[in-house]
């Protein structure tokens, strides 16, 4: 089945889940990838939300040096898409807010890529989601989340943040339908490793 009559019928299921009107763009796919490897180091890439697999294939493309991609999406239609395309990866068919129950070796950072509609979905629902990434990222030494948005690209996507993150703008995309903004949720950069003491 072709992507876009995928998502329009994963639309139709879901409105509020799916939370746009068009698969992820080539140029948003490349725009993540990009962020994605800036600071590759091996550990595990998740994605959640990966919808018709618009941005996991370029994920799938660039991951090689990574240890484990794993892939949750709670639609069970778009889950069997995904798992039939991406076969090395693995697909989990249920909620986002479990993210941080999957089993990690300690050692190793992850990369957490969220499609999440999070502004759109149920406010509870994205709150949970929301708390599990980041009890996974704050878990894992050397961890990041990269989330997208279509706000204004001024708007951060969630607050709460705890002390010591902060979003760094990665990219604006204007191919995009809609236009979207490319965040990255990291650790501040300690004052000791710039030199400050
Ligand atoms: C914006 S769409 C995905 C776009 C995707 N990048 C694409 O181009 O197809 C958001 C996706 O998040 C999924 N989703 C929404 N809420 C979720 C949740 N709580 N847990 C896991 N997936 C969720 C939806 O089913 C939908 O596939």
């Amino acid at each position: 089945m072709r992507h876009g009559l995928a998502f329009a019928l994963g639309c139709l299921r879901n409105p509020r889940h799916i939370g746009a009107i068009a698969p992820a763009s080539r140029a948003l796919a490349r725009a993540i990838a990009s962020e994605v490897s800036r600071t590759e180091t091996g550990g595990v890439l998740i994605e959640v939300g990966a919808g018709t697999g618009a941005i996991t294939r370029e994920l799938a493309a660039s991951s090689a040096a990574l240890d484990r991609f794993v892939v949750i999406e709670r639609d069970p239609d778009f889950a069997r898409m995904l798992r039939r395309a991406f076969p090395l990866a693995e697909v989990l068919n249920h909620c986002a807010s479990l993210v941080d129950s999957i089993p990690i070796d300690v050692r190793q950072p992850v990369t957490l890529v969220s499609s999440l509609p999070l502004l759109s979905m149920p406010r509870e629902e994205a709150r949970r989601c929301e708390h599990a990434m980041l009890a996974l990222i704050g878990r894992q030494p050397g961890s990041r989340l990269i989330q997208y948005t279509y706000a204004a690209p001024h708007l951060r996507p969630f607050h709460g943040i705890p002390p010591g993150w902060h979003w760094r703008r990665s990219a604006s995309v204007w191919a995009n339908l809609p236009p979207a903004t490319v965040w990255a949720l990291e650790r501040v950069p300690s004052l000791t490793f710039l030199g400050v003491h």
